[in-house]
């Protein structure tokens, strides 16, 4: 039974150790971490709803080693980022990747994310039913 308990905690204690370890912020040297600022959508940018585009962002500067070359792009509205995932699983190079807006609220104050090591925002933008 003591022993049993024990171990229980032994695993416990190795579980957290692997939280701690995956929670912790890895170190990069700054010239790994690549995050290409959009250029498309911009301010004024009226996109319709099920409409697609292109968003385009800056892919003239990259490091020579990136550490995360896969992008994502969601989408924020206000001052939070929706769940909704744009487009995913993309080289972050390519500059330039055709997604279709989906069905949500009109509104003036969305924003598009890029991911790739860490988030870009757009500058606000439209969409429209
Ligand atoms: C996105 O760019 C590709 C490549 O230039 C082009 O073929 C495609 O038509 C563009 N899509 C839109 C919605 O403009
Ligand atoms: C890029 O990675 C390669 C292979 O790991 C390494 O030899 C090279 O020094 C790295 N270059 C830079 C600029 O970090």
């Amino acid at each position: 039974m003591y022993f049993m308990n024990l171990t229980n905690l032994f695993s416990l204690f190795l579980l957290s150790f692997v939280v701690l370890v995956r929670g912790k912020p890895l170190s990069l040297s700054p010239r790994d971490v690549y995050v290409p600022p959009v250029l498309y959508p911009h301010t004024g940018t009226v996109w319709k709803i099920n409409n697609h585009h292109n968003v385009t962002w800056d892919n003239s500067d990259p490091p020579v080693n990136i550490t995360n070359k896969i992008g994502r792009i969601m989408l924020r509205k206000g001052s939070l980022t929706t769940p909704l995932i744009l487009a995913d699983n993309f080289d972050i190079l390519l500059g330039r990747i055709e997604v279709m807006v989906p069905w949500v609220l009109e509104g003036s104050d969305y924003q598009v994310v890029l991911f790739g090591d860490s988030g870009n925002f757009s500058p606000l933008f439209t969409i429209t039913s």
